[in-house]
């Protein structure tokens, strides 16, 4: 039996195939199904590719991680039996999920880009009827990183800050780095020192016991340079331009 089948193998689905071969997950135990591209997976990473209904058949957890506009078209003549099935169909609801794939064996998740090197955070929900399955925790967090269980209700600024969250990041890096380059550093080490730096702190914060305003409080000398930058940040209201990103982000309705 194929440990995992997806359906659809876009960015998001080879972003999760990256993160379990890279866990050392055999790429026998990975089997896709697209119109287009599965094909050229299997070239690429030696996945096994099969028609929907065979992935299905042959596979003990199955992906849904094709656009969620094609919800009803590609699960019309499924039958997922009682295979547990793992959607990251952003916006998709678990009573949407069920009522298009006959299933209750569900549980909706969403995944972010970092699942590729195994540093992603996937937010789970699943009906009272979803038998609990370690193997989806086993595949988001041994694998992929970590995962949380929330209510559906917050599935969506969860999006706004893990979905959308790394392009946030990669702008706040754009930004730190820009202003070195404007200072004098040339553009790719001032790319590299605002790359690091940034991915130094989170590791500090992860594994500190502080919070993230203590640790702030903690490298900055009353009086001193980086006080002077922080009461900069606070003068040109830096947590509220964050906020209001992130309400943009919630609030956007989907084309
Ligand atoms: N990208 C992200 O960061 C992210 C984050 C969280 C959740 N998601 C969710 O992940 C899902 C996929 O997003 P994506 O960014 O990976 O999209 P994408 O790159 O556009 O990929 C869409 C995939 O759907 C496949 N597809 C189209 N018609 C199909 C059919 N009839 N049967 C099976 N597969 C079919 C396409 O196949 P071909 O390639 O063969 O045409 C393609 O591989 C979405 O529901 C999205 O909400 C994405």
């Amino acid at each position: 039996m194929i440990k995992y089948g997806f359906i659809g193998t876009g960015n998001m689905a080879q972003a999760m195939i990256k993160g379990l071969l890279g866990k050392g997950v055999s790429a026998n135990n990975i089997a896709v199904s697209s119109p287009r591209s599965a094909a050229k997976l299997t070239e690429k990473w030696g996945v096994i590719s099969l028609s929907a209904q065979k992935l299905i058949d042959e596979s003990s957890l199955i992906v849904l991680a094709f656009l969620p506009n094609q919800l009803e078209n590609v699960t019309a003549k499924l039958d997922f039996q009682d295979k547990l099935v793992v959607s990251v169909l952003a916006g998709i609801t678990l009573e949407q999920l069920i009522s298009a794939t006959h299933t209750t064996q569900i549980v909706r998740t969403l995944p972010n880009v970092n699942v590729a090197i195994n540093q992603g955070v996937t937010a789970f929900s699943k009906t009272e009827l979803t038998t609990t399955n370690s193997t989806t925790f086993k595949i988001f967090s041994d694998y992929l990183g970590s995962s949380v269980v929330l209510a559906e209700s917050q599935f969506a600024i969860f999006s706004a800050v893990a979905g959308s969250g790394p392009a946030y990041v990669f702008k706040y890096i754009d930004a730190l780095a820009q202003a070195g380059i404007a200072n004098g550093l040339e553009a790719k080490l001032a790319t590299d020192i605002a790359t690091q730096t940034v991915l130094g702190s989170a590791k500090t914060l992860a594994l500190s016991t502080q919070t993230a305003k203590e640790l702030q409080n903690a490298v900055t000398s009353p009086g001193g340079s980086t006080r002077a930058g922080l009461d900069d940040f606070d003068t040109h209201n830096f947590d509220d331009v964050i906020a209001h990103a992130i309400k943009a982000t919630v609030e956007h309705k989907h084309l």
